[in-house]
């Protein structure tokens, strides 16, 4: 759970935008946080408290002359035992007044009085997100170290599609996950590959490794969230983007060498997380092979430039980091494969139960050794994985 055991204070600001607000409170929940809700007047005509105690398990804050609060002081009390204090759905009035130190009421009041980061996800029609006035207020908050969340771009309750919408409710979740991340990669440029190759028998027919992709998305979403420029290089996948990263889609190995080897060297680290196909059909043919004409074909195959192992063999490489998948003698054949393409630290992960799950169980590999990461989560190993590559950055000999 990626916010285990923090604290977050939710406000629920008057916006049709409310109704998500209820999902996202679950999603805080779910992900281990401990969650405590306020509400404005306008945010109660568009969902109840009762939906977010029952949601939160906790009481709701609504009125800032509670008489239910032991010291009658819930404006100070509520954000100084969280952790990170989340508005969303933020409407532009609300903003406005955070913006200019106004407190007027129960959200703003223990707004004002926070004593801790603030983060807002804005939601209104396009135009009011557009105003001068709205910008100029962006622009201050963002200023006062306020995090602001989006908005994202497309259809609007009032049928017109513009930006101002609401994020979904996961990627806020994710953003707050984010929030909590060290940005030790802060200003690093790092680019990686992901997913399978295909390599192309005819047009409709192709060989390719089993690869979802899931793996290295995870490791560029926890690089983005410590704070790296991601440059994401990635072949046939469903997965969508995680935002903030560059993703360049190719489909055979030889479009993802080109598109890494000029790039390599701009960047400080490079990971290989793809699942090359080592070999490609030597000829393409042009037409559907119809199996009339040749009841047992037979495929010649060339293999494929080893795009990790020639990073690595630049003269100034990026830090370079490799995986392996193995089905048996992981220890042996994780170690053979780090020496063979001279790279600092490889990802030994032995599959056990098949490949596109969500965890797993990794070995990492570097001249001191091997060292067994306990069993987790993708994102958790992803995290893991990214600080570990933050201290050989800033000490590349550092001891595990
Ligand atoms: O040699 P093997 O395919 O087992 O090595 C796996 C590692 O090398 C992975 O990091 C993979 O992304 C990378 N690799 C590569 N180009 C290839 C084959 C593997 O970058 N042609």
């Amino acid at each position: 759970m990626d916010l285990e055991g923090k604290r977050v204070a939710l406000g629920v600001t008057g916006g049709i935008a409310a109704y998500k607000a209820a999902e996202l409170c679950r999603l805080l929940v779910k992900q281990g946080a401990s969650v405590r809700v306020a509400m404005s007047e306008a945010a109660m005509r568009f969902v109840t408290p009762t939906t977010f105690q029952a949601l939160s398990g906790n009481p709701v804050f609504t009125d800032r002359w509670d008489a239910g609060v032991a010291n009658g002081m819930a404006h100070i009390d509520f954000s100084r035992e969280a952790e990170v204090l989340l508005i969303a759905p933020a409407t532009a009035d609300f903003l406005a007044k955070v913006a200019n130190g106004i407190a007027d009421d129960l959200l703003t009041t223990l707004t004002l009085a926070r004593d801790c980061p603030l983060l807002v996800a804005p939601a209104m029609n396009r135009q009011m997100w557009s105003n001068p006035a709205t910008q100029r207020n962006i622009a201050t908050l963002t200023g006062d170290a306020v995090g602001i969340l989006g908005p994202a771009s497309g259809e609007q309750a009032c049928g017109e599609i513009g930006e101002g919408r609401m994020l979904e409710p996961a990627e806020i979740v994710e953003d707050v996950a984010a929030h909590f991340q060290p940005k030790r990669l802060k200003g690093r440029k790092l680019l990686m590959t992901a997913g399978p190759t295909f390599e192309a028998i005819d047009p409709v027919r192709g060989i390719t490794n089993l690869s979802s992709g899931k793996m290295g998305f995870a490791i560029a979403r926890a690089a983005r969230d410590a704070g790296a420029e991601v440059t994401l290089v990635c072949g046939p996948v469903a997965l969508p983007t995680p935002r903030g990263v560059t993703r360049i889609d190719i489909t055979s190995a030889l479009e993802m060498h080109a598109q890494v080897m000029p790039r390599a060297t701009a960047h400080e680290v490079f990971i290989g997380v793809a699942a090359v196909a080592d070999y490609r059909p030597s000829k393409v043919s042009e037409h559907k092979t119809k199996k009339d004409d040749n009841p047992s074909p037979v495929i010649e195959l060339a293999q494929n430039p080893d795009i990790l192992a020639d990073v690595a063999a630049l003269p100034q490489p990026p830090l370079c980091v490799g995986f392996a998948a193995e089905t048996r003698n992981l220890a042996e054949y994780a170690e053979k494969k780090r020496r063979a393409k001279k790279i600092p630290l490889l990802v030994g992960n032995l599959i056990q139960d098949g490949f596109g799950g969500d965890t797993n169980t990794w070995i990492l590999f570097d001249d001191d050794g091997q060292h067994a990461l306990e069993p987790a989560s993708k994102l958790t190993l992803a995290r893991r994985l990214i600080a570990r590559i933050a201290t050989l950055l800033e000490n590349p000999h550092a001891p595990h």
